[in-house]
């Protein structure tokens, strides 16, 4: 009991200390380690979670599959008390980020910056991290130079009032009326290289006329930075922030997880109710602005959308639904066979293709989940490198080998989604809204062969 007393009392201290620091400096992690602690048994592992709070230990593993070791910032006053812990169970752990003021510091430069072309007409490039004006002046300099190519659309506001914005790519002369993909990146603000692959993509999509067979039948909707705000934070204030910056009205924590925000079995497991938590699931489904309108855009478009991707970091994951239980879609052996075979197209970096079943804990809220549930066949969310040495301080040199190893899948999305899913005109009498069923009073086959359904 006295240790039970002890831990809420540190850790609400540990909590209150972080909120003051929050809104006035930026937050150092000076002598913060990052431990990967590996259980050898279920007794192990629930060990190690039953201890966190008392240690003041923050996990990072987004999604832990059973397998996997456990990831913890660790603080510097808890270092010496939790290895002797661990020594006391024999339990095994090695220290990955010594010091994670020094990764963050590291992360921020690139010494071929300076050597990096200033012809360009743009102040993007993929050898270093870039703040969202910079992203933004990619996206409208996209919009004013390619208006055959791209149409920017700006589709709301975060709660600081910052744009939401989605590019749409389509070389057809009737847009919006061809299977498309979804791509977004940037949902939670600390990992940085999702919002560097989305852009990546984007760039090679409108750019590069080598690209052009992955426009030839499919329309793109790319969504970079869905959480803007939580991503300014993570430059300016808190490398390590994950979540939107909204204010709560009961606690002085702000922020939700916009991937517990959702609105699919919205505040099941895995999703907090406490504001002060990294996994906070906000007061209701979509209270957040980031998640309502990406949300209410995806469904205006529910009809085309065939194929959802998310990006996050880290582990090198394809992850498919549903992830809020162990639950399969009835289709699951077509998603799955679709993500082993993007899957196979990476080289440098391999992904583990998992599911629902391989998780230790399910996370209710999800994008991916959510997108599932509204019809849309194919959802994903990728988990992109690397799997811990680095964590979230993914170093600059490496954003570009990370982009070209993941560009080759979208070829494999392309072509399914536009062979499976794009041999039907839309007809204009019953614009679809919901997608339960498979549309067959609302659309007709153009050719009497296809070899797959996307229904
Ligand atoms: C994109 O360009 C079009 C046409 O030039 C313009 O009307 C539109 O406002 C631009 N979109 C954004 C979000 O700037
Ligand atoms: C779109 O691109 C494909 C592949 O390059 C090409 O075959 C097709 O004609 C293009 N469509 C338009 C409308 O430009
Ligand atoms: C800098 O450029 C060189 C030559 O292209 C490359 O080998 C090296 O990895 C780059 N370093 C970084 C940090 O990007
Ligand atoms: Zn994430």
């Amino acid at each position: 009991m006295m240790s039970l007393l002890l831990a809420i009392a540190l850790s609400c201290v540990f909590v209150t200390s972080q909120v003051a620091a929050e809104e006035s400096e930026v937050v150092s992690y000076a002598g913060f380690q990052v431990w990967k602690i590996k259980p050898n048994s279920g007794e192990e592992r629930q060990f190690i979670l039953d201890i966190k709070d008392s240690y003041e230990l923050e996990l990072w593993n987004e999604r832990r599959m059973t397998r996997d070791p456990i990831d913890f910032i660790i603080p510097p006053q808890s270092q010496t008390k939790l290895k002797s812990k661990l020594a006391e169970r024999k339990i095994s752990y090695v220290v990955v980020i010594s010091d994670l003021q020094t990764a963050i510091d590291n992360q921020k430069t690139n010494i071929n910056k300076t050597t990096s072309d200033s012809k360009a007409a743009y102040n993007m490039d993929w050898i270093s991290y870039h703040r969202l004006n910079n992203i933004y002046a990619f996206l409208t300099y996209l919009n004013t130079t390619y208006p055959k190519l791209v149409q920017l659309i700006n589709i709301g506001s975060s709660y600081e009032k910052r744009p939401l914005y989605v590019i749409r790519i389509s070389n057809s002369s009737s847009p919006g009326t061809r299977p498309a993909i979804w791509i977004d990146g940037g949902i939670h603000a600390r990992e940085w290289i999702s919002p560097a692959v989305a852009t990546y993509i984007i760039q090679q999509l409108v750019e590069v006329p080598a690209n052009a067979k992955l426009l030839s039948n499919v329309d793109w909707y790319i969504m970079p930075v869905v959480n803007p705000d939580g991503y300014e934070f993570t430059h300016t204030t808190n490398r390590m922030w994950r979540k939107t910056r909204s204010v709560s009205s009961t606690s002085s924590c702000r922020g939700v997880d916009p991937n517990r925000n959702f609105g699919f079995k919205w505040g099941g497991l895995g999703a907090s109710t406490n504001p002060c938590q990294d996994t906070y699931r906000g007061t209701k489904a979509f209270s957040e602005p980031e998640t309502l309108a990406t949300s209410n855009f995806i469904k205006g478009k529910s009809s085309q959308i065939k194929l959802y991707l998310t990006l996050h970091s880290y582990g090198q994951y394809a992850l498919i639904p549903y992830g809020y239980d162990v639950v399969y879609p009835p289709d699951y052996n077509d998603l799955l066979a679709l993500a082993n075979n993007a899957a196979s197209k990476f080289v440098k970096y391999t992904y583990t293709v998992g599911n629902s079943a391989d998780l230790l804990y399910a996370a209710s809220g999800g994008s991916d989940d959510w997108a599932k549930s509204i019809g849309i066949k194919y959802s994903y969310t990728f988990e992109l490198p690397d799997r811990g040495t680095n964590a979230f301080t993914l170093p600059a040199s490496e954003i570009l080998p990370v982009c070209q190893d993941f560009f080759p899948a979208l070829d494999v999305f392309a072509t399914k989604v536009a062979t499976c899913c794009g041999a039907f005109t839309t007809t204009t009498t019953k614009p679809l809204t919901t997608r339960t069923t498979r549309p067959t009073t609302t659309t007709k086959r153009t050719t009497t062969k296809c070899p797959c359904t996307c229904g």
